[in-house]
């Protein structure tokens, strides 16, 4: 029976790159569609950006740009680093289309139709200098429980507490740096709690993983409070029908935009249609792709969202967990938060994809990227095991036999033992336990290799009256990569479209498993897949860490989790005259700026600092300032810096520039006259 499948992954944020923590996800779901593809499934695969939020209006006021604008810009962006990685979108859309308005629209009015939806009153914080109330991420001061200061609004880092932002001693809005004052606003709900039981339900009948089903089952043990939908202007998003000043809260209209990627994706298509897939008692199936960090929104109310406004609920949501680089939390400064664009400048998309696919199992355990295993795993499995049968047998073929395979197979017990693993694997697949997959399927790469080992078709080629058997032995080795090919295929649909090409067939199907390839041309063996070489990954850190090395103006960025942190919000700390003063800033010459081997961002400035001398300093203002174009330029440095080591020498100061980075980088430079050396103050 042909199922007919919608799948999402989680759509990502517009206001960042796309990074390993995206891609983990974005792999994962990709492999797993394309699997089913391969089973004869008809899939659908969307996604889009999360556009809306005080962020995007944030970042583009930054960027001096309109969110419209800066987010068809990052649309493009992250689109383009997902189809890098081999993820097959069949749309990537953005929340902030014309489709998402009336889906949220529509959806909304049935919530309110049913009487779920009410008002309250609420008091919030308010930045009287921007005019707007704050997010809790928009506020930071002093953890009311252990008294440290620089906390965020909602939680310390410190002790762990959690709190109210109103409970903060000394806030400031992160915004403006304005001490935010209570003011009063009226804020849509939805009445979630009159779903309690249906999500009990729910949560009970397979649809998520038993861990995850768990950990809601306990947040569901008192009853659901109601849902607060809205946000006030000035916000980014979409404005509630029958208020001028009231907005969807982006996690309203963000699971919505799954569906609105779907309505556009539909249109342009006569063999899928929209109310086939959403409509309450469809008979599709809806699966949708998450981190940990958002199962709430999945798992509650967006399925409490969708049996309230008539449409059907999603089949399955299926959840992993966080990425980690040798153990720990990705790391802008370790240079371990790669973004997909620096990984893809350095290493091939089919490596990662691989070695997600061999952690993944399924549960909501986070995966480690070890790298050194990483190099490791994917040589000695895809080179060493896979891509070698190949390359043992082909020559042979090629040369001996005028690239024609044995019309009958050496060893069709060896072939059958080989398809006979299809079902089990099928199921590992089903169940997103790739890692399980792998694994069985490189065993069976290893029983393809002892085969050939154990004939030796190299010796026996030597030896008279063989060569009927070296062309059955080969014929049987290239025989064992095809089953391969077809079992890799969803996690390396590059490996297996230069394997098709290889052999000379149409595109591999899990249906054609058993009917081997006899009398059979194939082409001349290429390599097919390069060995990962450990060089590179150490080259793609260095430049992660360069990107995130604080540019010539910014201050250094905190680490970040796998997951993308919230950007910090204009405005920052409050420092004390004291601090400032512990700055040395040092009016320089530039006598020399020269372009740096290897360092896409980077001039490597010799500066004239007066009385402190000549000093070598590396700033990421290459996209800004050709090399020539500087010599002679007043700046202004940060004299007294600790040295930084980086990969092309050391830097010994920061020269200060302002803008947001790329080529919008602007040095600040004193007005002709002032001497270099001169203190700044
Ligand atoms: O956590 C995030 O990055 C969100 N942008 C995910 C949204 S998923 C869906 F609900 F839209
Ligand atoms: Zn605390």
């Amino acid at each position: 029976m042909t199922r007919r499948i919608l799948v999402t992954s989680a759509l990502p944020n517009a206001n960042g790159d796309i990074h390993l923590g995206h891609l983990l996800e974005h792999i994962q779901t990709d492999i797993w569609v394309r699997f089913q593809r391969l089973r004869g499934h008809q899939v659908t695969y969307v996604c889009a950006d999360d556009t809306h939020g005080t962020a995007t209006m944030l970042k583009a006021e930054q960027e001096r740009t309109t969110p419209e604008a800066l987010i068809e810009k990052v649309r493009q962006a992250h689109a383009r680093d997902f189809e890098g990685f081999l993820v097959g979108h069949d749309n990537y859309y953005s929340t902030h289309s014309n489709e998402n308005r009336e889906c949220a629209e529509l959806i909304y009015s049935r919530l309110k139709d049913a009487g779920l939806i009410f008002t309250r009153t609420v008091e919030q914080l308010y930045d009287p200098e921007r005019k707007m109330f704050l997010a809790d991420r928009f506020v930071k001061g002093t953890c009311p429980n252990c008294g440290k200061d620089d906390q965020y609004g909602d939680n310390c880092e410190a002790c762990g507490a959690t709190y109210d932002a109103t409970e903060l001693g000394e806030p400031r809005s992160l915004i403006s740096g304005a001490t935010p004052v209570l003011n009063e606003s009226e804020h849509y709900f939805f009445d979630l709690g009159q779903y309690t039981d249906f999500l009990k339900d729910w949560l009970a009948s397979g649809h998520v993983q038993p861990e995850v089903a768990n950990k809601l089952q306990e947040w569901l043990g008192d009853g659901l409070r109601p849902w607060d939908i809205s946000r006030d202007a000035p916000y980014f998003g979409f404005v509630i029908p029958g208020t001028t000043d009231k907005y969807f809260y982006v996690w309203m209209d963000a699971p919505i935009g799954y569906m609105a990627s779907f309505k556009h994706y539909a249109a342009s298509r006569n063999d899928v249609a929209f109310e086939d897939y959403w409509d309450a008692g469809s008979d599709a199936e809806l699966h949708h792709f998450i981190g940990k960090d958002i199962v709430n929104f999945h798992a509650l109310f967006w399925p409490a969202v969708l049996d309230a406004s008539g449409f059907r609920t999603p089949t399955r949501i299926h959840t992993h967990g966080f990425v980690t680089v040798d153990g720990k939390k990705m790391s802008k400064s370790r240079g371990t938060f790669v973004n997909a664009a620096t990984y893809l400048a350095h290493l091939e998309p089919e490596y990662l994809r691989y070695y997600y696919a061999a952690k993944l199992n399924g549960t909501v355990d986070d995966i480690d990227i070890n790298l050194e295993d990483f190099v490791a795993r994917v040589n000695s499995d895809l080179v060493g095991k896979v891509v070698n049968i190949a390359s043992r047998c082909a020559g042979f073929i090629t040369k001996h036999f005028d690239g024609r395979l044995a019309g009958a197979l050496h060893d069709p017990a060896l072939f059958e033992r080989f398809t006979a693993a299809a079902e089990g694997i099928a199921e590992r697949y089903e169940k997103g336990d790739t890692a399980r997959a792998v694994r069985e399927i490189t065993a069976l790469a290893d029983q393809a290799n002892q085969y050939i080992a154990e004939h030796a078709p190299w010796a026996m080629i030597k030896e008279d009256g063989r060569r009927d058997d070296v062309q059955a032995v080969c014929s049987q080795g290239i025989n064992l990569f095809r089953v391969l090919m077809v079992y890799l295929k969803p996690i390396l649909p590059r490996l297996a479209a230069d394997s098709e090409a290889f052999l000379q067939i149409d595109p591999l199907r899990w249906q054609d498993l058993d009917a081997p390839l006899l009398d059979h041309g194939i082409a001349p063996f290429k390599a097919l897949f390069a060995r990962m070489e450990k060089d590179a990954v150490d080259r793609m850190i260095e430049a992660s860490r360069e990107e995130a090395a604080p540019k010539a103006d910014a201050a250094p960025k905190s680490d970040a989790t796998a997951k993308a942190a919230p950007a910090e919000p204009q405005g920052s700390a409050e420092i004390t005259i004291d601090d400032f003063a512990k700055v040395e800033l040092r009016v320089a010459r530039v006598m020399k700026a020269e372009p740096v081997e290897g360092a896409d961002k980077l001039l490597r400035l010799t500066l004239d600092v007066g009385e402190l001398g000549e000093r070598n300093v590396f700033a990421g203002i290459k996209e800004a300032y050709d090399a020539g174009s500087l010599d002679g330029r007043l700046v202004v440095v940060v004299a007294n810096l600790a040295p930084r080591k980086m990969r092309f020498g050391v830097s010994e100061g920061m020269v200060l520039a302002a803008g947001p980075g790329g080529s919008s980088v602007f040095v600040l430079s004193p007005d002709s006259g002032a001497e270099p050396g001169m203190v700044v103050r």
